[in-house]
């Protein structure tokens, strides 16, 4: 089904009910791969989808205009779950020139035999004439790759966001007044954290330089179309890449005996204690997927890391926590390290010595135990919560 977001301006996309993983994102709610349809004097489309729905995509054209007629297929960003259909919708519309930029064109050609297709390279200097509508470029490297640029539509104020503004979602409403605002934004957070945290930097940019576009409606490749709270998610935006925190501790812990999860608790308490105007979050990261830890880490101030000692080692999941949390490079947290330990103690000074290479502030030194945790030493995880808890309500306030 296709749905009309402006007169002759369609999505054309394919909604994913059933994924539950992309490239390790837990899609718990599916998928959206959003394409568009813009039919004026000519007629293009912007972005494709997953190659496995290319033919889905294909049948939305068809229902809407002959494929001979398409003149223009846009590509904004290269990456597979919108580039993927590209090859099968270049061989079966037989006129369309591909627009993208230049290194568009050639992560285009690494992953596809791009010899027959037509292709033209354009710029944010170029405007494309459909007729009573333009095509405009506003490239947005690294948001999400290299290559990603943005197409703006200046009649409509429409922009086509490509991923920003995305959320794994799948619904069969299209824009975010049809659907609980609350569960967009979330999904809507929950990307940018797995996704976008990276590249906050470029994300600011990019934001400046929307900032000087007058948009009415923000269409991306993935959830829902922004029409009613654009204002909302660009703030969200400004936020999540301002690294704006929120007065939010968040524990994240495994254990072997229990003795780690005890500190744990205890940290929490300190924290809760301390004061009710700070979020307090604890996660047994053996029983929390990677996707939910990053989009509670977003917006925390304070952090605790705890881990018993495995083989003289960190457990091996808090290992796969650390690793996929330094990849997506959250600055400027307070944190703090703990756990137990038996006979040689590893995993806490592990934990601390990361905290301190990934550059957050150390608020005390780790916390051990020995087997159990003493009545003082679970003391002293109370007065080390009320540290974190007194750190975010500074940040976050
Ligand atoms: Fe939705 Fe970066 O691809």
């Amino acid at each position: 089904m296709t749905t009309e977001l402006v007169k002759n301006i369609d999505w054309i996309g394919h909604v994913d009910w059933s994924v539950r993983d992309f490239h390790s994102f837990d899609t718990f709610r599916g998928a959206t791969y959003n394409s568009y349809l813009i039919r004026d004097t000519k007629t293009a489309v912007i972005d494709a989808v997953k190659g496995l729905y290319a033919q889905h995509l294909l049948q939305h054209i068809a229902e809407k205009t002959e494929p001979a007629k398409v003149d223009y297929v846009v590509c904004n960003h290269a990456e597979p779950d919108h580039a993927g259909g590209l090859a099968t919708l270049m061989a079966n519309l037989p006129n369309a020139v591909l627009l993208c930029n230049a290194k568009c064109r050639e992560s285009l050609a690494a992953y596809f035999d791009i010899g027959n297709w037509k292709i033209q390279v354009v710029s944010p200097e170029d405007k494309i004439s459909l007729g009573n509508r333009t095509l405009n470029f506003v490239n947005t490297p690294m948001v999400h790759w290299p290559e990603s640029m943005f197409t703006y539509i200046p009649e409509e104020q429409l922009l086509f966001s490509m991923d920003a503004f995305g959320q794994h979602l799948a619904t069969s409403e299209r824009f975010d007044d049809q659907y609980n605002l609350e569960t967009i934004l979330t999904e809507a957070k929950s990307y940018y954290a797995n996704i976008i945290t990276p590249y906050s930097k470029q994300v600011l940019r990019t934001l400046e330089v929307a900032a000087k576009i007058p948009i009415k409606m923000i269409a991306p490749s993935h959830g829902l179309i922004w029409r009613t709270n654009v204002s909302k998610i660009v703030e969200a935006y400004q936020n999540w890449a301002g690294g704006n925190y929120a007065p939010k501790v968040l524990i994240l812990f495994d254990s072997m005996w229990d003795s780690t999860t005890q500190m744990a608790e205890a940290i929490l308490d300190g924290a809760a204690q301390e004061s009710d105007k700070v979020d307090v979050q604890l996660l047994h990261v053996r029983r929390t997927t990677l996707t939910r830890i990053a989009t509670e880490m977003l917006d925390a101030a304070a952090v605790a890391l705890g881990s018993a000692t495995l083989n003289l080692q960190i457990m091996p999941q808090m290992a796969s926590v650390i690793t996929y949390l330094r990849g997506l490079k959250f600055t400027s947290k307070s944190a703090i390290a703990f756990g137990s330990y038996g006979w040689a103690h590893a995993g806490s000074d592990q934990l601390d010595r990361w905290i301190e290479e990934t550059g957050w502030t150390r608020l005390t030194k780790p916390i051990d135990a020995k087997f159990r945790p003493t009545p003082e030493i679970l003391e002293h995880c109370r007065n080390a919560g009320q540290l974190l808890a007194k750190a975010a309500l500074d940040v976050g306030n």
